[in-house]
């Protein structure tokens, strides 16, 4: 499936995010062990910063899941999230450590200029079709950013198969580290802090269905770790690893 118009790109998210019974919890277990490494991430950036952020908002936040692995973190005092997907909404506001959830347009943030210490973007930026304005606007309320992106312009992201992955699951864009530094300038912004991960052996691993494919994904992992480790440029190029990068206005 490709979807690029607005409607229909908020129907995928909504799908994803209405899987039932075992569905449910087989996926709400993945998003829940990514949101550990995705946490990792921003803490790790975030440790930069000066101050320690008391505000944080997360735009795209779809379930709430890495709100909660950032409040068990005690990134924040104050958690806030928005998405344009209702049922991701509902679900985040399930969550008793996200203090406000809210749906928006996809465009225009209901929040101040500079409302927030923090702001995250994960995971998000590859499903808009025009990334720069939803970049501009987060960092409009927010004294800094950390975005994420999986970078995908690689060989091995390619293949066919993966390419029509990638559209099962709303990616727009194959951005390359050098397009996120283009975005961040585009938008006044400067990069002070960044980070690559090969993704660990529990992400690999969790979809793969018996022992054969449990071994061929452990296999996978191990080789991409060793590449990344010698030679991170390089595995940058071969397969997709998950970029984060603190942001802050350009003086
Ligand atoms: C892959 S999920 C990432 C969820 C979460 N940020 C994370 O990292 O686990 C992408 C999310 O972006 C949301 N999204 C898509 N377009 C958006 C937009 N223009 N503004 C805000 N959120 C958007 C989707 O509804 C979905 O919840």
């Amino acid at each position: 499936m490709t979807a690029t118009g607005s409607a229909e790109l908020r129907d995928v998210y909504e799908h994803q995010y209405s899987a039932e019974g075992a569905d449910a919890e087989r996926y709400g277990a993945w998003r829940a062990l990514c949101a550990e490494g995705k946490a990792d991430h921003v803490a790790a950036l975030a440790a930069a910063l000066a101050d320690r952020p008391r505000t944080l908002v997360e735009v795209g936040c779809g379930d709430g899941g890495l709100l909660e692995a950032l409040a068990a973190r005690r990134l924040a005092d104050s958690l806030h999230g928005f998405d344009i997907s209702e049922r991701a909404v509902q679900i985040a506001r399930g969550r008793p450590a996200i203090e406000r959830v809210e749906r928006f347009d996809g465009a225009s943030l209901p929040a101040a200029d500079g409302a927030y210490d923090l702001g995250v973007l994960s995971h998000v930026l590859e499903h808009v079709s025009d990334p720069m304005p939803l970049l501009r606007e987060t960092a409009r309320v927010c004294r800094a950013v950390v975005v994420e992106v999986p970078l995908e312009d690689n060989r091995s992201a390619s293949r066919p198969a993966a390419q029509r992955g990638r559209e099962a699951i709303g990616h727009l864009h194959r951005f390359s580290r050098a397009d996120v530094h283009r975005l961040t300038c585009g938008a006044g912004l400067q990069v002070i802090g960044e980070l690559a991960d090969p993704l660990p052996l529990r992400v690999h691993r969790f979809w793969a269905g018996g022992p054969a494919a449990r071994m061929k994904a452990s296999g996978k992992a191990a080789l991409r770790r060793a590449l990344f480790t010698v030679a991170p440029a390089e595995a940058e190029r071969a397969f997709t690893v998950h970029y984060a990068a603190l942001l802050v206005p350009r003086p």
